[in-house]
């Protein structure tokens, strides 16, 4: 049976740097940058492979990412393997208060896509409708992030999406099912603190039972240790990364890698 247009998504990897202590940044947000050159490569590499890089709106401001292509020899990877010269960047951004001076907006590049909901203020949403190159308004109470996906596939051709954080969008991309791989970089350093963000932020119980990993891909170099783990969804449908994936159907074979 062919899968529903609605039912399709990107497959999705959320990549992350981590302290030994599992945070992503200090507690005053003083540190959000700590892994090493290689790491920075193994980011734009990795984005290299994708069509699109997700980010909430707080990384956005904080760490003043402009999602673009890490430059030209990246650039002329991404041509060779078939895909626009940058990524889609798409925010996500509930109510719509994304910093319209963020750096993102001064970054010349590709298209901009801010993902709001529904109940997002109308002077908020009025203030980035002219600077994004699209705003998607959830159709539903909240913001849908699988309804989100499915129109950044059918809309915008979004087959591999990586998800840079932060922690409260990674854990709302957890919590609906939506995440594939996850790439960390365990960084060779100690934040401390509770109040310091985590790869999945939010409330107490917020996993239930837990997002479940398969087995672990481990590399080292220099202080750092690079992981990847599949879902155990996606570890299930043989493991194949990059392919476009039906939501409706977990076992339906994805397409091959391109
Ligand atoms: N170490 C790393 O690799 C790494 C990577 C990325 C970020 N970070 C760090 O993480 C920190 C930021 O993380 P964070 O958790 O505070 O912020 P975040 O996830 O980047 O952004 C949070 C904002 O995004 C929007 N959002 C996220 N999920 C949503 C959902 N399900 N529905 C509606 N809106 C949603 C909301 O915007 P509205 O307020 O407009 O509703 C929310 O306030 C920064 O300190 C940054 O440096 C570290």
């Amino acid at each position: 049976m062919t899968p529903d247009k609605s039912d399709l998504r990107p497959w999705v990897v959320v990549n992350m740097a981590m302290t030994a202590d599992g945070k992503i940044a200090t507690a005053g947000r003083e540190v959000t940058t700590f892994g090493s050159p290689r790491d920075l490569r193994a980011l734009y590499s990795l984005r290299a492979t994708a069509d699109a890089v997700l980010c909430g709106a707080r990384t956005v401001e904080e760490t003043g990412a402009t999602l673009g292509n890490g430059g030209e020899a990246f650039l002329r990877r991404r041509i060779r393997a078939g895909l626009s010269e940058m990524p889609l960047r798409v925010v996500v951004s509930g109510r719509a208060s994304l910093d319209p001076s963020a750096a993102i907006w001064k970054a010349k590049g590709s298209p901009i896509v801010v993902l709001i909901s529904s109940e997002a203020p109308a002077g908020a949403r009025k203030r980035l409708e002219p600077l994004a190159d699209a705003v998607w308004v959830s159709p539903s109470k909240g913001l849908d992030l699988k309804s989100a996906l499915a129109w950044l596939r059918a809309r915008w051709g979004v087959q591999r999406l990586v998800c840079e954080g932060g922690g409260s969008l990674n854990a709302a991309m957890f919590r609906s099912g939506l995440v594939d791989e996850l790439r960390v970089t365990l960084c060779p350093r100690v934040f401390g603190g509770n109040a310091s963000p985590t790869i999945a932020d939010g409330s107490p119980g917020i996993l239930g039972n837990a997002f479940r990993l398969g087995r672990p891909e481990m590399r080292c170099h220099g202080g750092e240790l690079y992981v990847t783990w599949k879902s155990v969804r996606a570890e299930s449908t043989n493991g194949q990364s990059g392919k476009p994936r039906s939501l409706a159907d977990g076992s339906r074979r994805p397409a091959p890698p391109r």
